[in-house]
């Protein structure tokens, strides 16, 4: 079982986050404010909010493709400024460029590797995600689902010790999202990334997250940390799944106005309100 406590030092860290935008005539908008959190070496973190509360605004800080109005991201003990080349991003829809075959694609990020290293490295990648066959195809000759494990081939051939995922399965279909949730999880089993994964979904962020992080709604401030005691592989039909669906569900609703069941028996839940949870008082806590 991967715990919160079994991963190493802290790889992300956000202190005292906010992030403002200026809108239309003047006005400001603001998506994050005073957001501090840790992430540790390897751990899977699932982001959920509503719409609109700074979720995307959050990935876009740590990949560096957005500044901080105030405070502080770094990964590894490094301030963060400009693109950081630790991170690989998936979103919602693939962003396969159109006019490059899927192995040209994931070629793509390998960029400033050596041609000859190049094609070993995006063989292998091409396997793990079973994507040999489409090498040559291009992305329109693809469905959503081989789409969408070409991006997620393009994103691992790296190697990167931070993976960002935005949204990265919810247009697909729910037999194709839970067979690349599955997917997903054993690929980044092998290199173990540090993951931050932004969803709707709740059943997703359970299956897949170590720990959820709940948004308020805009500007976005950490509601709850809850950390994901159940044994993997998780069974999303079983009674302590279900439970854990219905606690995030009800974090994200305002604990007050969501309904509990009264045939769900208190478990061994950790909940933690507000800020950044310190790596050595979630190893504590489990
Ligand atoms: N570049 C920008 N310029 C101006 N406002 C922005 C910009 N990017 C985001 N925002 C605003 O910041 C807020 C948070 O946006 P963000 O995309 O992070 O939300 P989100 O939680 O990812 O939403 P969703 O779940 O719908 O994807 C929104 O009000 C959005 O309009
Ligand atoms: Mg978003």
């Amino acid at each position: 079982m991967v715990s919160a406590s079994s991963h190493s030092s802290t790889a992300v860290r956000l202190r005292r986050v906010s992030k403002q935008f200026r809108a239309a005539e003047g006005h400001h908008v603001t998506a994050l404010c005073g957001v501090e959190v840790d992430i540790g070496g390897g751990e899977v973190v699932a982001l959920v909010g509503q719409s609109g509360c700074g979720k995307s605004t959050l990935l876009r800080l740590v990949a560096g493709l957005e500044a901080p109005s105030e405070g502080e991201v770094s990964i590894a003990g490094r301030s963060v400024h400009g693109p950081a080349a630790e991170c690989a991003m998936v979103f919602q829809e693939h962003r396969l460029f159109p006019w490059l075959t899927v192995a040209e694609n994931v070629a793509f990020a390998l960029r400033d590797v050596p041609r000859a290293e190049q094609r070993g490295l995006i063989q292998e990648q091409l396997a793990v995600m079973g994507l040999q066959s489409f090498a040559r195809a291009y992305s329109h000759q693809l469905s959503g689902g081989m789409a969408q494990r070409a991006a997620l081939a393009r994103a691992l051939v790296r190697k990167p010790s931070v993976l960002l995922l935005d949204e990265p399965f919810a247009a697909l279909d729910a037999f194709t999202k839970t067979r690349l949730q599955e997917e997903l999880w054993h690929v980044r089993d092998r290199a173990q990334p540090t993951t931050l994964l932004v969803t709707h979904d709740i059943e997703e962020a359970v299956y897949l997250a170590d720990r959820i992080v709940v948004l308020s709604e805009r500007p976005g401030q950490i509601r709850a940390q809850l950390t994901i005691d159940l044994a993997r592989p998780r069974d999303r039909t079983s009674s302590a799944f279900s439970l854990w669906r219905r606690r995030v569900l009800r974090e994200l609703s305002g604990a007050q106005d969501f309904p509990s069941s009264p045939t769900i028996p208190a478990a061994p839940i950790s909940i933690h309100r507000g800020q950044a949870l310190p790596l050595a008082a979630r190893s504590k806590e489990t």
